[in-house]
């Protein structure tokens, strides 16, 4: 008996070794680019975020690639060549998920102990749909779960429309806010979830519940979120296999899968990119859910943001060529009155927030929701990159409360813009 634990354990152990294995030697570098090169970049290496040229010591824009023992053969000497300036900043990416790992299991174990929902730790998808249940039997009168549509490998999408008056009251202003587009950003469905447990559990501000409808999507890829809680720490796609090349390299990523500019941008185009875009526009069944949510009301529809990590930013439209919507003006007031509240609560080693244009932040990107939900008419439209503090996406489970806390704040601030001025 006791020997059979032991042998549990041992492949229990041994398992969760392998997972980050594939990572053992792989190395974080910060690599100072220009815009049209992170472009090219993203085609051919893993980015996981860049820090505004505004923001940065060198005056260019701040790539964090990783690099594997080969792709450090190829790569370095070709940032050598074209005197792009690099620092290495992690050693082993394979030590640091396994540090994460440890910390992840530490703070379930903690909260496994409390029988409230906690905003302390990463909850699996599972976990999300039953708490998403429980709130719409906890507050029928102000909570639906749409059971949108299936995963790619069958998983339940679902989301919450939170009203008081069923959606009905068709002068109401809408806002509608996703989360987990992509795989890894872990720490963005307690945000949203966060969001939910303000407006109808602790009812922080009645006017915003009242006067606005709330559409929230906690997690929109729960495939690829899943996967990267089970095999690949670093998974941002979706885990569809549809697509030519997808044996080889599965997945979309539904950030460039919307039906805005799609298909004009060579380093989208290609399906092992992190940034492929997919056969065709809407063709990802996650990207789907979000488009029908949005295009339902649309009419009244105020505010939309999508929730991503990491990097402390409100970018708006038109990220496709850097021009700016008509209404970029009241676009960049409302991202800063945003930023601004988030900003107040933050620790004091966060960056400040930067509210700007996408293209001219970072770099030009095709077929994002941002864009797309601007084009089909809703006025306010935002990509949200959370804070990531040192630790870009692998967040320590005891930074999540400072995340959704301050995260709300901002929320907050627009959706009392949208409900003054709608
Ligand atoms: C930039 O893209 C937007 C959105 O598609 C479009 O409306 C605008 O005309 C474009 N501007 C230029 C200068 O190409």
């Amino acid at each position: 008996m006791t020997r059979l634990v032991v042998c549990v354990l041992i492949l229990a152990v041994s398992l969760a070794q392998g997972r980050h294995e594939k990572y053992e030697g792989h190395q974080l570098f910060r690599v100072a680019i220009t815009s049209e090169e992170l472009g090219k970049l993203e085609a051919h290496l893993d980015i996981l975020s860049a820090t505004p040229a505004t923001r940065s010591a060198s005056g260019k824009i701040e790539a964090l690639v990783r690099l594997s023992p080969a792709e450090k053969q190829q790569w370095l000497p070709y940032f050598n060549q074209r005197n792009m300036a690099y620092t290495k900043i992690i050693d082993n990416l394979a030590d640091i998920l396994r540090d994460e790992e440890a910390k992840v299991q530490r703070a379930r174990s903690a909260a496994s102990r409390s029988s409230r929902f906690s905003f302390e730790v990463y909850h699996r998808h599972q976990e999300i749909n039953d708490y998403l249940d429980s709130l719409a039997k906890r507050y029928p009168n102000l909570v639906t779960v749409i059971n949108a549509a299936l995963s790619f490998e069958g998983r339940q999408i679902k989301y919450v429309r939170i009203s008081t008056s069923r959606f009905e009251n068709l002068r109401k202003p809408v806002i509608i806010i996703d989360a987990a587009a992509h795989a890894r950003e872990w720490v963005t469905p307690p945000v949203a979830l966060y969001i939910i447990n303000q407006l109808v559990v602790d009812i922080v501000d009645s006017n915003l519940l009242e006067y606005i409808d709330w559409i929230i999507i906690p997690v929109v890829n729960p495939d690829g979120y899943e996967y990267s809680f089970d095999e690949d720490r670093m998974w941002r796609k979706t885990r569809s296999k549809a697509h030519p090349g997808s044996d080889e390299c599965p997945g979309v990523d539904v950030n460039r899968n919307f039906d805005h500019h799609w298909g004009t941008r060579p380093d989208s185009a290609n399906p092992c990119a992190i940034v492929f875009e997919g056969p065709r526009p809407f063709s990802e069944a996650e990207t789907r859910v979000v488009r029908d949510a949005v295009l339902q009301h649309v009419d009244r529809t105020a505010l939309y943001i999508s929730i991503h990590s990491y990097g402390n930013m409100f970018l708006y439209a038109w990220g496709n060529n850097g021009t700016l919507p008509d209404n970029g003006l009241i676009l960049n007031l409302v991202g800063v009155h945003m930023a601004e509240a988030i900003d107040k609560l933050a620790l004091d080693k966060a960056k400040r927030y930067v509210v700007g244009n996408a293209a001219h932040v970072l770099a030009k990107t095709s077929g994002t929701s941002r864009d797309w939900t601007r084009a089909v008419g809703i006025p306010l439209t935002y990509t949200l990159e959370l804070p990531g503090y040192e630790y870009g996406f692998l967040v320590p489970p005891e930074y999540v409360w400072q995340i959704v806390t301050e995260t709300w704040a901002g929320i907050a601030a627009g959706a009392n813009y949208v409900l003054y001025n709608w």
